[in-house]
């Protein structure tokens, strides 16, 4: 496979998992084409051209040293030029593939986090209330990724010649689709009962041996779960805080995430929401795991570096 192929494949599984279904994709994409036809023709040279083909701009191809047949990748969850020079000391390395964006990818992070309100929409929060609290967040998210050295890694990529690409949100996307489907499967009824089910997956299962298992950020180990949300699993990074007392309201009982702030986590138990954070590296791994499945299946050889615990389910 080449760079290109690889890349459209990791685009093409995300949408197929995606909350807002294909068709949501197409509307989305169409109305980014319709806009883009207004602009002016200076504000169509400043267009992000990629973003009338890619509903996900936190995933992209940064560099490519040398467009070939790829065989041998490295991949992890951060990729920071120490990584590239791992790919280097290894040897025979064609393609490195990270989960969290870099370059373009991060300062582009904030734009994937529309998927969140259609995601809470999804889950019975009123749009108007879920697209006016996102807002806020999403300028938040644009602000705080702006002052970053976005080129750092890039930049090491091009002098060291190694291809670079990554896949945020359509990995996050697959994780949660799993998780989703298993879920609405076993239907666990008390938080113990979700923790139980989450510790069945190899990912949480290892990430447990180092001390970062699924765990309780808020209610208890014999609360109802009530309807489970999967809010806080794909869509960029962290939503508002100010959504838990709406989330509430619109009955949800508990919320599974990857993560979650502080300022959050009291909201979250204010509002008597049950908050089971099932881990971050691991969740990350398990959407990324699904997609390296599929690499996997074409013979593309897969070695695991920064944080990604890899489990293959082609065995
Ligand atoms: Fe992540």
């Amino acid at each position: 496979m080449r760079i290109k192929e690889i890349y459209n494949l990791a685009i093409n599984k995300g949408i197929e998992t995606d909350f807002r279904g294909k068709e949501g994709i197409e509307k989305l994409l169409k109305r980014r084409k319709e806009k883009y036809e207004k602009l002016s023709e200076k504000e169509k040279d400043e267009f992000d051209s990629e973003a009338l083909e890619n509903p996900y701009l936190d995933s992209r191809i940064y560099y490519i040293s040398e467009d070939k047949g790829i065989k041998k990748v490295l991949v992890g969850i951060d990729i920071e030029p120490a990584e590239l020079l791992i790919a280097k000391e290894i040897g025979g390395i064609d393609l490195i593939i990270a989960h969290h964006p870099v370059g373009k990818g991060l300062a582009h992070l904030s734009e994937v986090m529309d998927l969140q309100c259609d995601v809470l929409n999804f889950y019975g929060v009123p749009i108007n209330i879920a697209e006016g609290l996102m807002r806020e967040r999403i300028e938040e998210v644009a602000r705080g990724v702006n002052a970053i050295n976005h080129q750092r890694t890039v930049d090491a990529a091009r002098l060291l010649k190694v291809n670079l690409m990554n896949s945020h949100t359509p990995c996050d996307n697959l994780a949660a689709g799993f998780l989703k489907e298993r879920i609405e499967r076993k239907k666990p009824e008390r938080v113990e009962d979700l923790i139980s089910l989450l510790k069945e997956i190899p990912e949480y299962k290892k990430a447990m041996e180092i001390g970062a298992g699924p765990k309780i950020f808020a209610g208890a180990e014999e609360n109802h779960c009530g309807k489970i949300a999967l809010t806080e699993l794909t869509g960029g990074t962290e939503g508002s805080p100010k959504l838990y007392e709406k989330m509430a309201q619109a009955g949800i009982g508990t919320v599974v995430g990857m993560h979650m702030r502080e300022e959050s986590r009291k909201e979250a138990e204010a509002a008597n929401i049950n908050v089971v954070i099932a881990g971050h590296m691991s969740s990350d791994s398990l959407g990324v795991n699904l997609f390296l499945d599929e690499l996997e299946k074409k013979g593309i050889e897969i070695i695991p570096c920064s944080g990604l615990i890899r489990v293959s389910r082609n065995r």
